[in-house]
């Protein structure tokens, strides 16, 4: 009996050769079922730490643990068998040393099964990315608008308006990506800037609130499917309107148990014949 043909899950490797062919596409997924619905249409699907904010309905995502990211990233790598999956490093987990770093990203690899992970940073984040690449974790880094830095920039802000804010960006880019991360995540920056530091990086930049000039773009799946309404920034096109499936459904649901009506038990529960 032949074995059965399994395909094999796009790598990072892939990822870094789709540059100047084609467009990446990504979405976040934090649950099987939601990662077996996005797996055939993407390259990749990021275990992100907003799952605190669209999940477990945090302000922030600085509450994240390592355990939560663990926990849902062994889900969305059972829930897929054809994307790359990157877990998000949460916050306080690998900021203070490089070997903080490698612990969490070895542990995060192993235990979840995913082959990535993403860290947020740019110059301040080089030498981590470099200890973490020359041993065997790869990283997708997150430059721009980082989340985590929430507190710092005092709120959710677009990043390079001013001269001196557009250089710094620039040089985060240029930073991670000669530190070896095999593609970068842009967010929430002006669009000649995300257009110039696309054209210049020599890895891919996925766009997020960035320019439709990026190699690739990224959204928080709930944000595009219209399922978490709690914070909708500007740049996310809804492309459906699920939020309000739920509530009706829910709503006709109410209505049959309140009315006891139940089509689908109508036979489950009647007495045998001769009973
Ligand atoms: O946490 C996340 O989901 C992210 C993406 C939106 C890029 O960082």
């Amino acid at each position: 009996m032949s074995a059965p043909v399994r395909s094999r899950r796009t790598s990072v490797a892939d990822i870094r050769a789709l540059k100047g062919v084609r467009p990446i596409v990504s979405l976040t997924a934090y649950t099987a079922p939601m990662a077996q619905l996005l797996d055939p249409h993407v390259d990749f699907l990021l275990v992100g730490d907003s799952l605190g904010m669209v999940v477990y309905g945090f302000e922030t995502t600085l509450p994240v643990t390592v355990e939560m990211m663990i926990a849902h990233g062994g889900a969305v790598v059972r829930g897929s068998n054809r994307s790359l999956v990157i877990v998000d490093l949460p916050f306080g987990s690998y900021q203070a040393s490089r070997e903080d770093a490698f612990r969490t990203a070895s542990r995060i690899l192993s235990e979840t099964g995913a082959q990535g992970v993403k860290l947020e940073g740019g110059e301040e984040m080089a030498e981590t990315i470099s200890f973490l690449t020359e041993r065997g974790v790869p990283v997708l880094a997150h430059v721009g608008l980082t989340p985590q830095l929430v507190n710092s920039f005092g709120g959710y802000k677009t990043q390079g308006r001013s001269e001196a804010e557009a250089r710094k960006v620039r040089a985060d880019a240029a930073a991670v990506a000669e530190a070896g991360a095999f593609a970068f995540v842009l967010e929430g920056t002006l669009e000649p800037l995300a257009r110039e530091i696309t054209a210049a990086s020599p890895v891919p930049v996925i766009g997020i609130g960035a320019s439709p000039e990026c190699d690739g773009q990224i959204l928080v799946s709930e944000d595009m499917l219209g399922l978490f309404n709690e914070f909708i920034p500007r740049h996310v096109k809804r492309y459906a309107n699920l939020g309000a499936s739920v509530g009706e459904a829910a709503a006709a649901y109410a209505a049959d148990v309140k009315a006891r009506v139940f089509p689908g038990l109508e036979n489950t529960f009647q007495p045998k014949r001769g009973a």
